[in-house]
């Protein structure tokens, strides 16, 4: 257990329990880096030390390396930004060979984000990995981005629709033993039955949520300004969205792992998505501004909880739910008690 120490603005110590359980994965700190928002492997070490933070999630890995988007890739917006960096990466092989060793090196908790286009790809990425964290303990859990592309179903990607999100969840589910983290998107009214098929196929838990739709348009050249056409909408504007999203999905699932990420940048964000139902979260587009973003959320986490009153984390998750949610979340959590 890690107490994260704060002193108030009145001068008196305090200090808060910032240690949190995804499962049976438990963290010391519930804030992660965001997939894609922290590079490969080891890149923020410069910055702040990666141990010191729940965990780096890293960049979407396929079985094979892929060149991702034409460019112009990112382009802000009111109130965040677009991108469409199309999943560019080193495939698993790759970045198990070059990426994770500077991240053993850290003293890293890795989270490995996986992603495919077709279920067979899921299935060979998770394949792929299973044999990789044989030889790491560094690798902690699986995140698997299900907002992507699917080639093989009229709905344009995969957390879309249940049944295609529900395949890609089951393949990787039989590849690996490592807690199993499914990352919806919000661009569905149908996020609860999404994520309850996710639970279904054996995912842990939810990370709520991958970027939403959105589209930006170059005035003089009358055209899509990103050159994927379309991209995935980050930072504030994203936060409202999903604060809901993690608010009714704990309501549906009370029992279940969630973390929730989109649009924090402080420790009042942060903790406004533990309140809607979080157990962690994830910082990203405040970290391609400040690359301490996700050391400095958890910090100041510590703080606005000690403000308003909390000495542990367990009492935050939920606090926002109503009666009849917090209730299931007590029993389920008296009912996990070693
Ligand atoms: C430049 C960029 C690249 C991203 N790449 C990935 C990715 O590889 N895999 C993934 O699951 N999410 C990816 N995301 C989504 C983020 O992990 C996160 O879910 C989203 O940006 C919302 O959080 P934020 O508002 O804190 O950025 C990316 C986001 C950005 C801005």
């Amino acid at each position: 257990m890690s107490r994260f120490r704060t002193r108030s603005r009145r001068g008196e110590g305090s200090s808060v329990d910032l240690s949190t359980r995804l499962g049976r994965l438990e963290l010391p700190n519930p804030v992660m880096t965001a997939a894609g928002t922290a590079g490969h492997g080891a890149e923020l070490a410069r910055y702040f030390d990666l141990a010191s933070i729940g965990a780096v999630v890293v960049k979407s890995l396929s079985a094979t390396s892929w060149p991702g988007n034409p460019s112009p890739r990112l382009c802000p917006v009111p109130g965040g930004m677009l991108n469409s960096v199309g999943l560019q990466g080193p495939g698993v092989a790759g970045w198990a060979r070059e990426e994770l060793p500077r991240l053993e090196a850290c003293g890293a908790r890795v989270v490995v984000s996986l992603w495919g286009r077709r279920l067979a790809e899921f299935g060979a990425a998770a394949r792929m990995l299973a044999g990789v964290a044989r030889e790491s303990s560094a690798i902690v859990a699986v995140e698997l981005n299900v907002s992507c592309p699917n080639l093989e179903d009229r709905r344009r990607i995969f957390a879309h629709s249940p049944e295609a999100t529900a395949g890609a969840v089951a393949a990787v589910r039989e590849a690996v033993d490592l807690p199993l983290l499914a990352k919806l998107s919000p661009s569905t009214p149908e996020l609860v039955e999404v994520a309850g098929a996710a639970l279904g196929a054996g995912a842990d838990g939810l990370t709520l949520t991958n970027t939403a739709l959105g589209l930006a348009i170059d005035l003089e050249e009358r055209r899509p300004l990103l050159g994927a056409g379309g991209g995935g909408l980050s930072g504030p504007a994203l936060h409202s969205v999903a604060l809901r999203a993690v608010y009714e999905c704990r309501q549906a699932f009370p029992a279940t792992a969630i973390v929730g990420v989109g649009g924090i940048s402080d420790g009042e964000g942060a903790a406004r998505m533990l309140m809607a139902g979080a157990d962690a979260v994830q910082v990203g587009t405040a970290t391609l501004a400040d690359p301490r973003a996700p050391e400095r959320v958890g910090q100041l986490l510590g703080r606005t909880l000690a403000r308003l009153g909390f000495d542990s984390l367990d009492k935050v998750v939920g606090a926002a739910q109503d009666e009849k949610t917090r209730a299931a979340m007590s029993k389920a959590r008296r009912r996990d008690e070693p």
